[in-house]
């Protein structure tokens, strides 16, 4: 018995090193993965899905892919215990520009998603990625992933019609960190539409819709509990913080603190939190059947353009607000506050 469990503990530590596609599958029982300079054929996910509990993937040198319309994912991961390492100098180069023409996930061109994490008990770290095509982190039915510094650069979306590339995107997940990363990109910096223990902090947005809770209702899991969104900064965004429940659905924001958060350049909205989305705008009176308790918004500083609003508040149902330290200027708009809790004031 001894021997046999040797032998198979021997068998395990083995490293392979991946440098086409062809030789992924393969590569699937060893410990130790290294992509190293692959490029990827046209409509074919680089499947990492269903490891081995255990196996260690490292990114190096440039990933490429083929083109074509389709919904992709680029890259999935899936597994338990398992740890992603970008290696120095590693690039996920997406070249996205092939794909965009304004239209993001609305039309146009079917772009492929960027990236599928299935992933318990895991960390992703370190991984430079350059021109997603469209939406970027999907983190669904995750359970205690660590994600820290990312490097996702979609800059070159603004001039180029990037649309819809949303940093991270979390649903029906779990402890969740994401930490000291940086994003570049034309959509929502982090999106959660629903999930618990989720932490973002450390990082910077630049570019897009800014910070994000929702839209949260009308799905199957309509709960976002315990956010902590501390010590980031949103630059040169639409908005800074923002929370959208939909309208005529049930579910529930609690418990959410978003903590030293820096914003500069805000287009349109600093602090935005609304309860009347549908059809992915918002639209008349909210409802309460997604009530937002619990929000504790403390030390958010900064300044908004000139026709836009620093605050914005259009909710029902709101209760347990705390508000302290909001110092955002800048914007002339002048908004309705609704559905303020009795004794909510900055
Ligand atoms: C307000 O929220 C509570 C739960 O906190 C819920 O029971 C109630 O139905 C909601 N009210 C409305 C008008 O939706």
């Amino acid at each position: 018995m001894i021997s046999l469990g040797l032998l198979v503990i021997v068998a395990a530590a083995s490293a392979a090193d991946v440098n086409n596609i062809e030789q992924l599958q393969a590569a699937k029982n060893s410990q130790l993965i290294t992509l190293r300079n692959i490029n990827v054929p046209a409509g074919v996910t680089l499947n990492l899905d269903k490891l081995k509990p255990g196996t260690v993937v490292e990114f190096a040198g440039e990933i490429t892919f083929g083109y074509k319309e389709w919904e992709g994912p680029l890259i999935i991961v899936g597994g338990k215990n398992i740890k992603v390492v970008g290696k120095p100098g590693n690039l996920i180069n997406c070249q996205g520009e092939r794909w965009w023409d304004q239209k993001g996930g609305n039309g146009g061109k079917k772009k492929p998603k960027f990236f599928a994490a299935r992933l318990t008990d895991s960390s992703i770290d370190g991984l430079n990625i350059k021109n997603i095509p469209a939406h970027g982190f999907s983190i669904n039915s995750c359970k205690n992933l660590a994600i820290s510094r990312i490097n996702l650069n979609v800059a070159e979306g603004h001039t180029k019609g990037g649309h819809n590339t949303d940093g991270f995107d979390v649903g029906n997940s779990e402890k969740i960190s994401i930490i000291n990363s940086f994003i570049h990109n034309q959509d929502d910096c982090l999106a959660i539409n629903s999930g618990t223990d989720i932490k973002f902090e450390g990082n910077t947005c630049i570019g897009g819709h800014g910070i994000s809770i929702g839209s949260v209702g009308g799905r199957k899991n309509n709960i976002v509990q315990n956010v902590r969104v501390v010590r980031s900064k949103v630059i040169d965004s639409d908005n800074g913080i923002r929370i959208k429940t939909v309208k005529g659905a049930t579910g529930a924001v609690k418990d959410i603190t978003f903590d030293d958060i820096e914003l500069k350049n805000i287009a349109k909205r600093g602090i935005v939190i609304q309860g009347n989305y549908l059809n992915k705008r918002p639209e008349g009176d909210p409802t309460g059947g997604v009530p937002i308790t619990g929000l504790t918004i403390n030390n958010v500083r900064g300044n908004v353009l000139k026709g836009g609003a620093n605050v914005y508040v259009w909710v029902a149902n709101a209760s347990n607000w705390k508000w302290n330290g909001i110092k955002v200027a800048g914007g002339q708009k002048v908004m309705e506050q609704k559905g303020l809790p009795q004794g909510c004031k900055w």
